[in-house]
């Protein structure tokens, strides 16, 4: 008799839960909703980026996304991320503009609860839930090393830098010096494009004025390289020089390296997939590491055809 008596309530409790979360999941309230910061959408990579976030969380009915594009505007940014924490999202994913403006916005999430996810540009100190991003200093030093031995380690470079208040544009920099270091290459002309096509092409015109001779202009993305080498097509001096960019979107980067307008691309994974694999895992209450560093390609007119050579094999998983 006790024995039924137990029994009895507990299926009771049983049931109500079941029908709780059968109504739940009804009504959509088991939904997770996610808020994608999204510092601007101007370049093809970008849309590449929340293509591929879609495109995951598509595959997962538990999720939805919103997303803001601040369109390259680092207040604009900071408000979206506000909004986010104001309307309580599940969870936060950020590529953020700039690093130290959107360290506290993000920070504040943070400490309020919200889990967060850095995508491919940082934020200064360790108040965010993990790191998801490919190793600019690594691929910079890569960039270094392979523009030396193209070269046969002397020549005339210039470099075209990305945003300098974020970190791909510092990383990749002062990987690309230690690239080059004990060897005869001489950047003989400097400039911070912030990441924009039209601006490069007129860095570039300015260093086509200056120089006579440039051998190889190394930027820091794809844009940039392609930017510069429509000034120099523009002036008849685009056959004197190497173009060398990064990102290698299949059609954007990949493709110069076919059309022989840049010598190498390196891969920069836009980590869109990876994101949302981690914020599953965390939303489930899963443990994930602080920090994904994902693998990079490079990508050049010899080994496009074989899909381009892994910058670490380990790194890469081969
Ligand atoms: C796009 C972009 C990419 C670059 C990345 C660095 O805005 O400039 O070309 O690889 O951002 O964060």
């Amino acid at each position: 008799m006790g024995k039924m008596r137990m029994k009895l309530p507990s299926r009771i409790v049983l049931l109500a839960w079941f029908l709780i979360f059968a109504l739940a999941s009804l009504t959509g309230q088991q939904k997770w909703v996610i808020g994608m910061s999204q510092c601007n959408l101007g370049e093809p990579w970008r849309v590449q980026m929340n293509a591929d976030i879609r495109k995951a969380a598509a595959e997962n009915p538990m999720l939805t996304v919103i997303f803001k594009d601040a369109q390259n505007d680092t207040l604009k940014q900071r408000a979206h991320v506000e909004e986010f924490v104001n309307a309580r999202v599940n969870l936060l994913i950020i590529s953020p503009k700039e690093a130290a403006p959107l360290t506290a916005p993000v920070a504040d999430a943070f400490r309020k609860g919200i889990p967060v996810v850095v995508l491919d540009r940082r934020v200064l100190g360790n108040e965010y839930t993990c790191f998801i991003g490919a190793d600019n200093k690594r691929i910079g030093q890569a960039a270094g090393r392979w523009i030396a031995a193209k070269l046969g380690d002397r020549g005339q470079v210039v470099e075209l830098k990305g945003l300098m208040t974020s970190t791909p544009g510092q990383d990749r920099h002062s990987g690309f010096v230690e690239g080059i270091r004990g060897t005869g290459i001489e950047v003989i002309f400097e400039a911070d494009m912030k990441w924009l096509e039209p601006n490069a092409r007129k860095e570039m015109e300015s260093a086509l004025a200056v120089h006579k001779k440039i051998d190889l202009v190394y930027a820091h993305n794809d844009p940039g390289a392609h930017g510069a080498y429509l000034a120099a097509k523009a002036v008849g001096r685009d056959k004197e020089m190497l173009f060398v960019g990064i990102d290698a979107l299949p059609q954007e980067g990949q493709m110069y390296v076919r059309q022989g307008i840049v010598a190498a691309s390196f891969e920069y994974p836009t980590g869109g997939r990876e994101a949302v694999d981690s914020a599953v895992r965390i939303l489930g209450g899963k443990r994930v590491p602080k920090e994904v560093t994902l693998p990079s390609r490079v990508f050049t007119s010899e080994n496009i055809d074989k899909g381009g050579e892994w910058l670490d094999i380990k790194a890469a998983g081969k």
